[in-house]
């Protein structure tokens, strides 16, 4: 029997949502195209996203190259560190990822070193899945694709392996637009390329695939969040550190967990509510759901701690679908080395600091005449001076290498107070990073039922008989067809009035499917497995008193409604939260 993944692939081909990518000549693994039904659902997926992040947090969106210059990949260490091990066969060449191959001999695997790979592969004899040949020594594999830029391929460059630096190298232009203050965060929804060594997860493992990333610039002295009491109460499946050592997964409400130091500080916990109610809102279980923090020898160079959104595929398991991180300062620090720019904050302080002072005042009266030229390196020089240095009644100072000796009353020293109304300091960045793709098949595979259902007939037609049902409970926000439209029968009185309905639908910006081939049954169960949450049916009744029946999707109940509220019932349902069961009277 077919299991989810291959009954949810084989929708999604038949239907229009995902295929493999050109498959005209035969395609190649980690490449995947969206169809019709597939572009649609994903565009909402983002939109949410967008609502959620862009809308409700207020982090503008920027649109930054797919390609980048060497510069910011040697800051990010992605040329240096940006590597997979890679073993290969000696008899048939395929290559494998090595700590995928040694998953049932050691725990951790991806904390093994390409040298203690080979070992592990050597000592437990693990041999080529494909033919059983002899594995290669294991070497690390850099992800990036690389390319160069201009003519004559002088200039390196990369396929961005992640939109995060993006925001990064736009710093100092987002710190002005955000009227130099801290927090503010700058997002990117665009596609991110890893030359994957062997992408043999279907869509799950792509080579070209689409981020939606937040990069949140805070004050490294305050990592609480200003809302975080309207999302304490959450409570989500975390898998800490802790957990993970014990085996042991706990329930816990975020305030608890921040309190309980499970969770480090408020800011990470809020962006893992965040996720939380975005993965929900787009159609993931909840059940299905829990949160990974990183191992400590896990953690991506970057990262101080790291938690993982993962969910539940009958095939893959516990797949990784977002990563909080908290990057610290590290991506600011490493672009300020590598372009020799200052990238920091001025933060005022509320109340000025006192600061005491030791000043050192040469005396350039008696200095001067005496030291002509070199008087003002001298006096320097005094000033440089420790208070530990300057107890003796002689005072030695070098200039340009030459040890001179000052009395001691040609300095004069005291400690004055001064008050300090703020520093520079360099922001710490929380990452959320979310692999769209993932999200998408998994809402796919999470609302995919397939039931016994009765053919349901209407008035006029045939009677029903037993089949299977294939439906998509997607939530009607995120549906890629949103309302069906279904004259009962092809006659030109009932088609009139379904299209003056797919217009008022359209004005809404409803994307509606008019339909009007087959039983009426048939029409049902088409828009049934596509997810379409509602279908409007115009029949003879609609000639008499100007009303339709409404179907919902889920409950296959009906409703009748009028056809002059028909525009504003179906929005209402779809993005104001409105009941079925209020949307007209009961058929
Ligand atoms: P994995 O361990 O599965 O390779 P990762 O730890 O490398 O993932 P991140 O670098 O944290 O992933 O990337 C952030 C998000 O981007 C991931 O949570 C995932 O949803 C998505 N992502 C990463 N690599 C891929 C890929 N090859 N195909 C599809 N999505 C990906
Ligand atoms: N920006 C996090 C990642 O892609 O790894």
């Amino acid at each position: 029997m077919a299991d989810k993944y291959e009954q949810v692939l084989e929708l999604a081909k038949r239907r229009g949502f995902i295929w493999n990518s050109f498959e005209l000549y035969g395609g190649t693994a980690g490449f995947y195209d969206y169809g019709p039904l597939g572009a649609m659902l994903k565009r909402r997926v983002e939109n949410i996203w967008r609502d959620i992040f862009v809308i409700n947090e207020g982090y503008y969106e920027i649109e930054s190259p797919t390609i980048g210059i060497e510069d910011v990949f040697i800051a990010s260490g992605h040329v240096g560190g940006f590597s997979d091990p890679l073993t290969e066969c000696q008899k048939c060449n395929e290559a494998f990822r090595a700590d995928h191959l040694v998953t049932d001999v050691v725990d951790n695997p991806d904390t093994l070193s390409a040298d203690e790979l080979t070992e592990v592969i050597g000592k437990n004899d693990i041999k080529c899945p494909e033919c059983g040949g002899k594995l290669g020594k294991v070497y690390e594999f850099n992800l990036m694709f690389k390319t160069s830029i201009g003519p004559g391929g002088k200039r390196a460059g990369y396929l961005r392996p992640e939109t995060a630096q993006g925001m990064f190298v736009d710093f100092p232009r987002l710190l002005k637009f955000y009227r130099d203050h801290l927090p503010f965060g700058a997002t990117q929804i665009g596609k991110a390329y890893r030359n994957e060594i062997s992408p043999r997860q279907g869509v799950i493992r792509l080579r070209e695939f689409t981020q939606a990333e937040a990069e949140i610039f805070i004050d490294p002295r305050d990592k609480t969040h200003p809302k975080f009491k309207e999302i304490a109460d959450i409570a989500l499946n975390l898998f800490s550190q802790e957990g993970q050592a014990a085996g042991e997964m706990q329930k816990i409400s975020l305030g608890d967990a921040v309190k309980n130091g499970i969770i480090a500080h408020e800011f990470l916990a809020y962006c893992l509510a965040l996720t939380y109610q975005f993965l929900v809102r787009v159609g993931v279980s909840p059940d299905k759901l829990r949160f990974r923090q990183h191992m400590k020898d896990e953690m991506a160079h970057y990262a101080a701690d790291c938690w993982d959104a993962e969910i539940l595929s009958e095939r893959f398991g516990w797949v990784e679908v977002v990563g909080i991180a908290d990057r610290t300062d590290y991506d600011l620090k490493a672009h300020a080395k590598q372009s020799e720019k200052e990238l920091n904050v001025y933060v005022s302080y509320d109340t000025p600091k006192k600061l005491e002072k030791f000043v050192v005042k040469p005396d350039m009266g008696v200095l001067g005449p005496m030291f002509k030229g070199k008087a003002g390196k001298i006096a320097n020089a005094l000033k440089a001076l420790k208070p530990e240095e300057l107890s003796g009644d002689v005072i030695e100072v070098t200039v340009d290498g030459e040890k001179i000796n000052i009395n001691k009353d040609s300095v004069k020293f005291e400690t004055v107070t001064e008050e300090i109304h703020g520093e520079n300091i360099i922001p710490h960045v929380i990452e959320p990073s979310f692999g769209i793709d993932r999200i998408t098949y998994s809402l796919l595979e999470h609302s995919y039922f397939e039931e016994e259902a009765k053919e349901e007939e209407e008035e006029g037609e045939e009677g029903g008989k037993e089949e299977m049902r294939i439906v998509l409970r997607l939530p009607p926000e995120v549906a890629p067809v949103q309302a069906a439209v279904l004259p009962l029968l092809t006659r030109e009185e009932l088609i009139k009035p379904a299209n003056e309905i797919v217009k008022k639908l359209r004005i809404k910006g409803i994307l509606v499917a008019f339909d009007d081939s087959g039983t009426v049954g048939r029409r049902y169960r088409r828009n049934d497995e596509i997810g379409t949450p509602y279908s409007i049916t115009v029949d003879y009744q609609t000639l008499e008193d100007s009303t339709v029946t409404i179907r919902d999707r889920d409950t296959m109940k009906q409703v009748r409604a009028g056809i002059s509220d028909i525009a504003g019932i179906i929005y209402d349902l779809i993005y104001g939260g409105s009941s079925f069961g209020d949307a007209g009277k009961k058929v």
